[in-house]
């Protein structure tokens, strides 16, 4: 598959997880489930992030079970059989022999077999890693193969007795994007600055939410990519729904339009939001608060390198917008009072970032012992501030209600500071004018 790691890179990765959890354990990754939408119509499928991190296994129905210091195989994929029948309706399958040759698995089974096998696997190991409270339905499955182990004591058997969340040790590998990962991360930022992009040319007063969202879905899928989330197209007002996802609205002339969108490109996601006027003009209220938007933006991105706290770039942007609400007169008082209450939450109540990777909001643990943990090189977060001024807030001079504006980019930190992803895009409110200009 294009720009895809090979089988040893996944090789590599299950290797490296087999020795962080020790010869005596086992660990159980399902796939995803599959997902009824109604009736015999299903959600399209994704595969779960870490089965896709360690196997590149797109199936539904399917676990990886790997084994560590197991003689007669390590890793072990049970996955549905070749039907030809089945395959007539839904596509090919790889099957338990094309799992082992292409995906190098040591064994295979028919995922029917699993109720057989695993108890046998369980056997005889101290630890289980697993996803515990993911999928319910497999979580009982679990309980019932180490029952029945639990029942063969008397005849010797020996049942795991520590139960470990499989996170601990995934997560940090995952919150660290190898060279692969980061071809693919940065395939999803371009595919989706291109699409941002298609979205601010096809703006004109009296566009529709949706047909703005039908420009940026457009370019992702051209691209083989689709949202990595459910895109979020909000005209005036509508910018100031943090979760806003009706996007059926039409913009009037002089309205923002707020859209945070971004491409998911095997597996990979891609997260930017963009705010631009309707009619390629900002007004001076808009102007202003997208310059206090920048301006926390530019604050954060300064702290993006190695050994800083990732807390830094949160601080940072609040110090700036808060300076923002000050000085445009929405908030009053003094600087240091206004970010100790809080107060500048009312127009800014979200953080200012999230790990990004194979998850939108990506795994990784963001304080250490209590602290909040430091920059690494390979960390791939999101720089998103923003102010939400609501239509009907009377604290504030009429002018500015209404108002949302977020600008969100994604950050790789490298070893000397950081690259922006996302830096093709229209950002600061001169650019995205002289963008629409064209
Ligand atoms: N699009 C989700 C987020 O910005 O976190
Ligand atoms: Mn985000
Ligand atoms: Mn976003």
């Amino acid at each position: 598959m294009a720009g895809a790691p090979s089988a040893t890179a996944y090789q590599k990765r299950r290797r490296q997880l087999m020795r962080m959890a020790g010869d005596d354990a086992i660990l159980v990754l399902p796939a995803a489930p599959e997902r009824i939408r109604s009736r015999d119509t299903h959600h399209p499928y994704r595969q779960d992030s870490d089965l896709w991190y360690r196997t590149g296994f797109a199936e539904p129905e399917a676990v990886l079970v790997l084994v560590p210091g197991r003689q007669h195989g390590e890793t072990l994929l049970f996955c549905r059989e070749r039907d030809p029948e089945r395959e007539a309706w839904d596509g090919p399958r790889v099957g338990p022999e094309g799992a082992v040759d292409a995906l190098g698995m040591d064994d295979a089974y028919p995922i029917d077999d699993l109720d057989e096998i695993l108890p046998g696997l369980l056997e005889g190991r101290t630890r289980v890693y697993y996803h515990f409270g993911r999928d319910t339905e497999f979580d009982l499955q679990l309980i019932g193969w180490l029952n029945r182990v639990r029942a063969q004591v008397r005849l010797g058997a020996q049942p795991p007795h520590e139960f470990l969340e499989l996170g601990h040790l995934l997560d940090e590998m995952r919150l660290i994007k190898t060279a692969d990962e980061l071809k693919l991360m940065r395939r999803a930022a371009r595919i989706s600055v291109e699409a941002h992009a298609a979205a601010m040319r096809a703006a004109r007063p009296g566009v529709r939410e949706y047909e703005l969202q039908a420009e940026l879905e457009y370019v992702f899928r051209r691209h083989d990519a689709a949202p990595a989330y459910e895109s979020i197209v909000g005209a005036g007002a509508n910018a100031c729904v943090l979760h806003y996802r009706a996007n059926a609205a039409q913009a009037r002339d002089g309205d923002l339009v707020l859209i945070d969108a971004g491409a998911e490109y095997r597996g990979y996601a891609a997260d930017i939001t963009r705010t631009f006027p309707v009619n390629g003009r900002f007004t001076a209220e808009q102007r202003a608060l997208h310059a206090v938007v920048e301006s926390a933006q530019q604050a954060a991105l300064a702290q993006a390198r190695p050994g800083v706290p990732y807390e830094a770039g949160h601080s940072a942007a609040v110090e700036a917008l808060t300076d923002g609400l000050l000085r445009l007169g929405l908030l009053k008082g003094r600087l240091e009072k206004r970010i100790a209450d809080g107060s500048y939450k009312r127009y800014y109540p979200h953080k200012t970032g999230h790990w990004l990777g194979l998850d939108v909001h990506d795994v990784g643990d963001y304080r250490i012992e209590g602290e909040s943990r430091l920059l690494e090189p390979g960390m791939v977060y999101t720089i998103e501030p923003g102010l939400y001024v609501p239509a009907d807030d009377t604290s504030v001079d009429a002018k500015w209600r209404g108002i949302g504006i977020r600008t969100e980019d994604d950050v790789l930190v490298t070893r000397t500071g950081h690259e922006v992803l996302t830096a093709g895009l229209a950002r600061t409110a001169d650019e995205i004018e002289a963008f629409m200009a064209r």
